[in-house]
């Protein structure tokens, strides 16, 4: 299995010019690595435009509505993106629980509807650092795995990646220890395991994001047992990104 790496540009770069240069870059630096799945998943408004010239890298969007079509005014919809031939769709980012609300009975809708049209969600799971501090990591992400994996069957799920992004980690540069990742991927595999099976427990690929640098990406997969990561910030800086590649190659 290749190890996954997804840029997740959320709301940047500022113009199509400079998401162009920012993804011929990307490309650029990258286009040796055989061993590495590259997904970028630029704003909405510039996949169509990057579509065309994907080469070697897959696309995936940051988001998508649960319906097919209809009065949803402001909504991109997942027989669109797959439209688009968009690979993958992160969805229930905390940012999108925390400035729009989002719950996991939506989330799973989204799912569903991403899987119905062949795209790969990417499901992101994380504690905030009050229910850290609470002592509720685990409790939390049970509960988030099992409502937005509702009705998923043992086929689906196989092509759901699951990232776990601690929520006081992301953009903070306080990345989460390796001890504490690997313990959050192996009950993250428990509960898949307890709602499906060994098979599917071991094999499911199981992400980290929050404050990855290329000097600590690496570490993750050799030493946390994630299968790849998802990265923000450092997604937005050619040099960057493609260091924490070359570091994972
Ligand atoms: P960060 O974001 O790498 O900037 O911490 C990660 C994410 O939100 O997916």
């Amino acid at each position: 299995m290749k190890t996954l790496i997804v840029a997740n540009w959320k709301m940047n770069p500022a113009s199509l010019k400079e998401a162009k240069t920012l993804f011929e870059a990307i490309k650029k630096g990258i286009k040796n690595i055989k061993n590495v799945e590259v997904v970028i998943c630029p704003p909405f408004v510039y996949l169509s435009a990057i579509t065309q010239s994907a080469g070697g890298l897959v696309l995936g969007a940051q988001n998508c509505f649960w319906e097919e079509k209809g009065a949803f005014t402001g909504e991109i919809s997942a027989p669109q993106l797959h439209d688009l031939k968009i690979n993958y769709v992160i969805i229930g980012h905390s940012e999108r629980r925390k400035y729009f609300n989002e719950t996991n009975d939506q989330i799973n809708k989204k799912i569903k509807k991403s899987l119905h049209e062949k795209l790969g969600p990417i499901l992101c799971v994380g504690e905030t650092s009050e229910e850290k501090q609470m002592d509720k990591k685990v409790e939390v992400l049970e509960k988030q795995i099992i409502e937005t994996l509702k009705n998923i069957s043992s086929k689906e799920i196989k092509n759901i990646v699951i990232a776990y992004e601690p929520v006081w980690s992301i953009g903070t540069g306080d990345n989460c220890s390796i001890d504490e990742t690997m313990s959050s991927i192996l009950f993250i595999r428990k509960v898949i395991f307890k709602l499906y099976n060994r098979e599917i427990s071991d094999n499911i690929r199981v992400l980290y994001g929050g404050s990855v640098e290329p000097d600590n990406a690496a570490s993750y997969i050799k030493n946390a047992g994630a299968n790849g990561l998802l990265v923000g910030g450092a997604s937005t800086s050619s040099e960057e990104f493609i260091k924490i590649i070359r570091s994972v190659a």
